[in-house]
């Protein structure tokens, strides 16, 4: 029998390198990797691509029954796929992000997405999954060994998003930033740790840094227990 994947739950705002670490964190374990917010932005691409208006939640909750995705959990090799369309960039346009959050604010949304992911968690070929999103320490897998939030104050997650942007656009993604954590936070409370979970704040850190601080936490926990 194949033992049961570790998982290793990450959550964060936009923002705080929570993908992007995350990944480099499983490729270092030989773990897979889920961004559950690709599948919160994948159903977004969805509803826009029917023309469907973001705000109608019976109307998104209707096209979430032919909602067919599939999300790589290979660190090495991401992607995104709705039916037959590879949506990878596609999914992190600005209508993308100017829409994700409405349909994550429908609750019916939510419990489809959540079932989804602990069976995708459940079923990764290899010795452990991180898990990374808004509510996974919580909601998704609150029993998980590791359960980390990572965070960086505002002006450093601004600066790291601008830092990939020009001028002009910096300050938009700014101000887009700042209003989706606050639609966001609406939600579910990713800004602040619950019980037993480990805080990382990366606003001191550089990249490597920071999976340095998340691999040494899983190194501290007894994930065989
Ligand atoms: O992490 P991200 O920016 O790709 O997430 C996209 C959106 O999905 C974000 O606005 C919040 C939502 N989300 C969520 O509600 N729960 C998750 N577990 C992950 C993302």
């Amino acid at each position: 029998t194949t033992p049961t994947p570790v998982l290793v739950a990450i959550d964060g705002p936009a923002g705080s390198g929570k993908s992007s670490v995350s990944k480099a964190v499983a490729s270092r374990l030989g773990y897979g990797f889920l961004d559950t917010g690709a599948a919160y932005r994948a159903l977004a691409w969805l509803v826009l691509e029917n023309g469907i208006d973001q705000n109608d939640a019976d109307a998104v909750i209707r096209i979430l029954a032919d909602f067919d995705y599939e999300i790589g959990t290979d660190p090495a090799e991401y992607h995104v796929r709705v039916g037959a369309n590879d949506v990878t960039d596609a999914i992190r346009e600005p209508r993308v992000s100017a829409a994700v959050s409405a349909i994550a604010r429908v609750p019916e949304v939510r419990s489809h997405l959540v079932e989804l992911f602990r069976s995708i968690a459940a079923g990764v070929d290899k010795p452990g999954i991180v898990v990374e999103g808004r509510d996974i320490t919580t909601v998704v897998a609150p029993d998980a060994p590791v359960r980390i939030l990572l965070t960086a104050s505002e002006e450093a997650r601004m600066a790291r998003r601008s830092a990939e942007l020009q001028d002009d656009a910096a300050a938009t993604a700014g101000a887009e930033l700042k209003k989706r954590d606050q639609a966001d936070s609406r939600v579910v409370d990713f800004l602040n740790a619950a019980e037993g979970v480990t805080t990382v704040d990366s606003t001191e850190l550089n990249f490597a840094e920071t999976v340095d601080a998340v691999i040494a936490v899983i190194a501290a926990t007894d994930t065989t227990a």
